[in-house]
């Protein structure tokens, strides 16, 4: 199965890369993404100084990443001078470096980051919009390679980003960073989680990253866009792909259940790819122009059916809000009055025995 992906001039052996954190901070772990089977490798956020981090900083639930990281702890020289030479000597794979915040770091940075670079992503989590044309010009004037400006979801006008940033000489763009800022409780210490302004990622906030990679990809149609945010298995890559997105990436679901996540990610591509009858990830960027960007018909009322799946295990009873479902003795029954054909039983069937509602 061929799940190579190729943009800009680069080869991509398949879709998924790490998404930039403390999971891509330093030569180690660099090392680590070198040498798995992720499609390219990435650098966490090198800004000129390196961060000072308040500690503790990450705390996970099942289904997201609480965190207050900032960007690299490493100051830009031990990149530059350590890191970097290292692992562009045992490159294997494409490298996205990614890099923050103002113009006047740029003008230090990209010049000299650029050998080790394949292609940019730039952090604007703690830039002011207005900033941003400068900070994309300062860029553009020290490298040639692909920029691609990283979105984050607090910024309401994502549209207006993406001309301004395109606009000013950026090649794509990164959807999402992580959401908030939030806030989170920690019971048993009568206090705040972490600090009082944390940032929220991982798969609760996996519709938010979709919205705004298919609303960009509906309005401009050609600019690269690299889609992360709330990925942890291998259809939520098609998703993301068949939203708008070309290349892929994922953090907090591999701080939530290890690293190992990305090798079982891929290679439980080829598997998802069948199950819903494409051939290749290629396949599946051609499709979407034709299939997820066609009018919705809203106007449709259907009743839910019943296949031979059903098992009469009753979720489907104890959840329809409007009471329309009953058990009869070997099957459900429909109250077609009641019945206010809204999907959410067939959406919940953990059989697939619900059909006619929302396909
Ligand atoms: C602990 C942590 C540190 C992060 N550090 C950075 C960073 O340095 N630069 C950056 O652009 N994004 C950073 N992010 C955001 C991620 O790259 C990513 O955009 C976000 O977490 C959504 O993807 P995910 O749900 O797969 O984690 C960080 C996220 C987390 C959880």
């Amino acid at each position: 199965m061929n799940l190579s992906v190729n943009i800009l001039g680069l080869k991509f052996e398949n879709p998924l890369g790490p998404a930039a954190g403390p999971i891509v901070e330093g030569l180690e772990n660099m090392q680590f993404f070198n040498n798995n089977t992720c499609g390219y490798n990435v650098a966490k956020t090198i800004s000129v100084e390196g961060a000072i981090v308040p500690k503790p900083c990450i705390a996970g639930t099942t289904n997201a990443i609480y965190n207050c990281e900032l960007w690299s702890e490493h100051h830009s020289d031990i990149w530059i001078n350590d890191i970097l030479p290292i692992i562009h000597k045992e490159k294997k794979k494409p490298i996205v470096i990614s890099a923050g915040y103002k113009e006047e770091d740029f003008r230090y940075l990209i010049p000299k980051l650029d050998l080790f670079a394949d292609m940019f992503e730039i952090s604007t989590h703690y830039v002011s919009e207005d900033l941003l044309p400068g900070i994309v010009r300062s860029i553009r004037e020290n490298t040639e390679k692909p920029i691609f400006m990283k979105l984050s979801p607090h910024i309401d006008d994502f549209l207006g980003f993406v001309k301004t940033v395109i606009d000013a000489g950026a090649t794509g763009i990164v959807a999402i960073n992580s959401l908030g800022p939030g806030t989170a409780i920690d019971l048993k210490a009568r206090s705040v989680l972490l600090a009082e302004q944390i940032w929220m990622s991982g798969p609760s906030i996996k519709p938010i990253a979709l919205h705004r990679i298919y609303n960009i990809r509906k309005a401009f149609p050609d600019i690269p866009i690299i889609g992360v945010g709330g990925i942890g298995k291998a259809e939520d890559v098609l998703e993301f792909i068949l939203a708008g997105a070309d290349l892929v990436q994922m953090l907090s679901s591999a701080l939530i259940k290890g690293r190992g996540l990305y090798d079982k990610i891929i290679k439980d591509l080829p598997k998802a790819l069948e199950k819903y009858g494409f051939s290749s990830i290629e396949e599946i960027r051609q499709v979407r122009k034709t299939t997820i960007f066609k009018d919705i018909d809203t106007a449709v009322d259907n009743h839910p059916s019943f296949n031979e799946k059903c098992t009469m295990c009753m979720l489907c009873v104890k959840i329809c809000p409007a009471g329309a479902l009953s058990a009869a003795e070997k099957s459900i029954v429909v109250d077609k009055e009641k019945c206010i054909h809204c999907g959410l039983c067939e959406s919940r069937c953990p059989v697939d025995a619900i059909y006619g509602v929302l396909r």
